[in-house]
């Protein structure tokens, strides 16, 4: 399958039309931002390990029951995806408290948090991503009820499969944001990726941040962290 013509361009993703137009290929760019778009930045070679490593998890979360847009990956950063609506929420699992969440509530980052919480954003730039609850998105019809239902339920298990597996690459799985998408028919699968981009992944002995949040925080060392993040998970 081959690109034609550019559909989208978002912050760290271009997404191209196909022939077939159940389909679409998304190419992974080294582009960074952070705080909706405020602080820009490169990361060189963020784009092929963020293409390499979420359609990594895909392949095990299709493996492991959920369903995802994964197809086929083209090369270091173009995969070809199913092509869906994306609803628009970012969903958002904690197993510890960190970021946004330590802030709002005043627990310091780093707490093990009594069960894992589940939470959503509306995905809005021009609002600033606010947060959402259950009736609020039923109400503004950015998703039904059943939609949310089978939303959170594959979120707690996409969780499940990935604090297991990251806990053998040695990296606590802090929290992570996902995202999902309607096929024509209505079905719920997952789309967009799962990277060190929108995960906070900390070593499990040393507590070291190998994610974003080195960008995010200018911590140095962010090349690095995405690199070491690849040969945890197997794939150098
Ligand atoms: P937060 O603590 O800033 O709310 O972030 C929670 C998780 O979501 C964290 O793993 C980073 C990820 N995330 C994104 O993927 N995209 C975003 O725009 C934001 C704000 C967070």
């Amino acid at each position: 399958m081959e690109k034609r013509e550019m559909m989208y361009e978002g912050k760290a993703k271009k997404v191209y039309s196909t022939d077939d137009p159940a389909y679409c290929i998304v190419s992974y760019k080294d582009d960074a931002t952070a705080f909706n778009g405020e602080k820009k930045g490169t990361i060189v070679g963020k784009g092929v390990v963020n293409n390499r490593m979420s359609n990594f998890m895909f392949k095990l979360l299709e493996e492991k029951g959920v369903p995802t847009d994964y197809v086929e990956e083209l090369n270091d950063r173009d995969t070809v995806l199913k092509r869906v609506q994306i609803v628009p929420l970012e969903v958002i699992i904690r197993n510890k408290a960190a970021g946004s969440f330590s802030k709002r509530f005043g627990v310091p980052e780093g707490t093990v948090l009594k069960c894992p919480t589940l939470e959503f954003c509306l995905k809005d730039d021009a609002l600033g991503d606010p947060m959402i609850n259950n009736s609020q998105i039923i109400a503004i019809g950015a998703a039904t009820q059943e939609e949310l239902d089978a939303i959170s339920a594959y979120a707690y298990k996409v969780n499940e499969v990935m604090i297991e597996f990251f806990d053998k690459c040695n990296v606590d799985l802090i929290d992570f944001k996902i995202e999902f998408g309607r096929l024509p028919d209505g079905t719920i699968i997952l789309a967009d990726e799962i990277s060190p981009d929108t995960c906070r992944f900390w070593d499990k002995d040393t507590g070291e941040k190998l994610d974003k949040d080195r960008f995010r925080r200018d911590m140095g060392g962010v090349e690095e962290a995405y690199a070491e993040m690849m040969k945890r998970v197997g794939l150098n």
